[in-house]
């Protein structure tokens, strides 16, 4: 075996184990609850541009996968972004990502679970989770968020938020849900 062929075998084989795993965690977070399923991303530009975050703010994406979402506030509106994940390999990606677009200036990936987390010092709280678990965080989100922290949910509304729902952004058949801590 020449080296370009046991390169070619490496890359291979470190492909398919990075594949295995990222199945694996996939796999394991479907069962407890949300895959990795990113937004669409019109929808979700459309529902920012409303909500129009503050220059230094702090974002939050809870269940960020692969970063986007946390990337493209940072840039676009100049906040501190941070994007929580429990599967490792979406939070490398979403570091190396990070660094290829030149946002990691204003970006923090953590792996972590969202209910071990600390949400408390976030001004804006994005989510796209199932309902299972916005029934769970719900209530965290209403105790520990401080004032006026804004809450965006995509396509599930948050039963114990409903009293503090602003808005809801329609696109198409979906609706973003918009809520604000009193
Ligand atoms: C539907 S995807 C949303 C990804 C991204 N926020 C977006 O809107 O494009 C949900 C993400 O939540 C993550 N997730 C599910 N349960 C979690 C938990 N308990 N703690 C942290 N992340 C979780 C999954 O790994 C997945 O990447």
């Amino acid at each position: 075996m020449n080296i370009l062929n046991l390169i070619t075998a490496i890359v291979v084989l470190s492909v398919i184990i990075i594949l295995i795993v990222f199945a694996f965690f996939n796999l394991a977070v479907s069962l407890a609850g949300t895959p990795y399923v990113p937004s669409k991303r019109k929808m979700i530009f459309r529902a920012l541009k409303d909500v129009n975050p503050e220059p230094n703010s702090v974002f939050m994406d809870l269940g960020c996968g692969d970063g986007y979402i946390v990337r493209h506030v940072a840039k676009r509106f100049k906040v501190n972004s941070i994007g929580i994940d429990i599967n490792p390999l979406l939070i490398g990606f979403a570091k190396v990502l990070s660094f290829l677009t030149g946002t990691s200036r204003r970006t923090r990936f953590i792996c972590n679970d969202i209910f071990r987390s600390n949400f408390s010092h976030a001004d804006y709280v994005f989510l796209y989770l199932m309902p299972s678990l916005l029934e769970k965080l719900g209530p965290r989100l209403a105790h520990e968020c401080k004032p006026g922290t804004i809450i965006i949910s995509n396509t599930f509304p948050i039963r114990r938020l409903r009293p503090y729902l602003t808005k809801t952004i329609p696109y198409k058949k979906l609706d973003v849900f918009v809520y604000r801590i009193p």
